[in-house]
């Protein structure tokens, strides 16, 4: 039988939203993970770091900054040992500075992709998937990458349909 997982980051608490400060209780991409998980029928597994981020988005975007800076791999609060039992494999995240959050690499490595199949989607303020594939096809190596899913951050509520075909496709 096919079997499909979804493994992604996702950061409630303060955010922008089309310039706008919001504090939002489920970050925007849980909720495009929770529409695959109902479409495909697929596992959820949230990547969480074991030092939560500042609720505070400038205090957020600055720690997020410095971890980018210097290639940290931040601890995970559990981390998936094993994907064998799936083919299909999402991978979703929102942007930050230009490409995954680190706990997601820090998860990614290590993971056995060979033979997978990998559905990228990104949640994000304007910036799309930035740089994000080209790590992504380092972090996935041996899988096939599919084409990505890209939706603004602000638009999560209104792309059901859309994520849906995405699915199918
Ligand atoms: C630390 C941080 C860095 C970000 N960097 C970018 C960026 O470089 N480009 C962009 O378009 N959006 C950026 N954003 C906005 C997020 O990608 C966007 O709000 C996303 O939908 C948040 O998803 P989440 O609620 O699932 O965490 C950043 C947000 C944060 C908190």
């Amino acid at each position: 039988m096919m079997s499909s997982l979804v493994i992604y980051f996702s950061r409630s608490g303060e955010n922008y939203f089309g310039g706008e400060l919001k504090d939002i209780e489920k970050g925007n991409t849980e909720v495009i993970a929770e529409y695959i998980q109902e479409i495909d029928n697929a596992d959820l597994f949230k990547v969480e770091p074991a030092v939560e981020y500042p609720a505070d988005y400038m205090k957020c975007i600055d720690v997020a900054k410095k971890e980018q800076q210097a290639d940290a791999r931040p601890e995970i609060k559990e981390t998936l040992e094993s994907i064998a039992d799936y083919d299909t494999v999402y991978i979703g995240f929102p942007n930050w500075w230009g490409t995954l959050p680190m706990p997601m690499f820090t998860q990614l490595e290590q993971l056995d992709f060979s033979g997978k199949i990998v559905k990228p989607f990104v949640t994000h303020e304007g910036s799309g998937f930035g740089s994000s594939q080209k790590d992504l096809a380092k972090l996935c190596e041996g899988a096939q990458i599919k084409d990505g899913l890209s939706i603004p951050g602000a638009s999560v509520y209104d792309v059901k349909d859309k994520v849906a075909s995405w699915v199918k496709d």
